[in-house]
């Protein structure tokens, strides 16, 4: 059983390929199983409203500049707190997230050229809350991460290589700068992954695994 995961935001980000979803349902099944009530929601989406943005952004078919993929991101992600993690906190619930900010600083801030501290300061001013209490940023290199994507690309997964290096080195500049960013090595096996993921939980948040 754990305790103290009461109303603690907690995201799993990281770059394309990277194992995310994966581990964030072996997450989500680990904290039910020691009876932590959470949910989980994917950013960009998880609301009506949400998963219509994430449409329009991942249409290899849609032409979007670097600005307008930023507000994008933001305005799901403003729909997100407000129709569901500000009512899953307020019941004191965990909330697990699939990106957040983090990825925003990393693909428009460092790889899109808007620049981390424009894309902080946006939002700043558009959001409720910027900083999880913790984000875990799964970091793989491009090749295993390519190897991992055997199937078709969406608009995102579709720009160059030299744009998704500068978003993993993005997301290990970030984690650099704040002590609520930890980087887990997710080249290892998924178990693995997962045994780190859940002792980084521990560690920062201070939890302990009780009978
Ligand atoms: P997903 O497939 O992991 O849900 O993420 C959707 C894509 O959107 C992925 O390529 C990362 C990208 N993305 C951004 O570029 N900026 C953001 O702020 C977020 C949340 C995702």
């Amino acid at each position: 059983m754990i305790k103290n995961l009461k109303s603690k935001l907690i995201v799993l980000d990281g770059p394309d390929g990277c194992g995310k979803s994966s581990q964030r349902d072996l997450l989500a099944q680990f904290l039910t199983n020691n009876k932590v009530k959470i949910q989980c929601f994917r950013d960009p989406g998880s609301t009506a409203t949400g998963e219509k943005i994430r449409n329009i952004l991942l249409d290899p078919a849609n032409h979007i500049s670097d600005r307008t993929e930023l507000l994008l991101y933001m305005a799901s992600r403003a729909q997100l707190w407000d129709e569901c993690i500000a009512p899953t906190l307020k019941k004191k619930n965990c909330v697990l997230l699939d990106r957040w900010v983090s990825s925003t600083c990393a693909y428009q801030g460092f790889a899109g050229g808007v620049g981390v501290q424009k894309v902080i300061d946006i939002a700043e001013h558009s959001l409720e809350r910027v900083w999880p209490d913790l984000t875990i940023i799964l970091d793989v290199d491009l090749k295993t991460a390519k190897q991992r994507m055997n199937r078709g690309l969406d608009r995102m997964e579709q720009k160059a290589a030299a744009y998704h290096k500068k978003v993993r080195n993005g997301f290990l500049k970030l984690a650099k700068m704040r002590k609520d960013i930890v980087v887990v090595d997710a080249t290892q096996d998924m178990q693995t992954v997962h045994q780190q993921i859940v002792q980084t939980i521990c560690k920062n948040l201070k939890l302990k695994i009780e009978d």
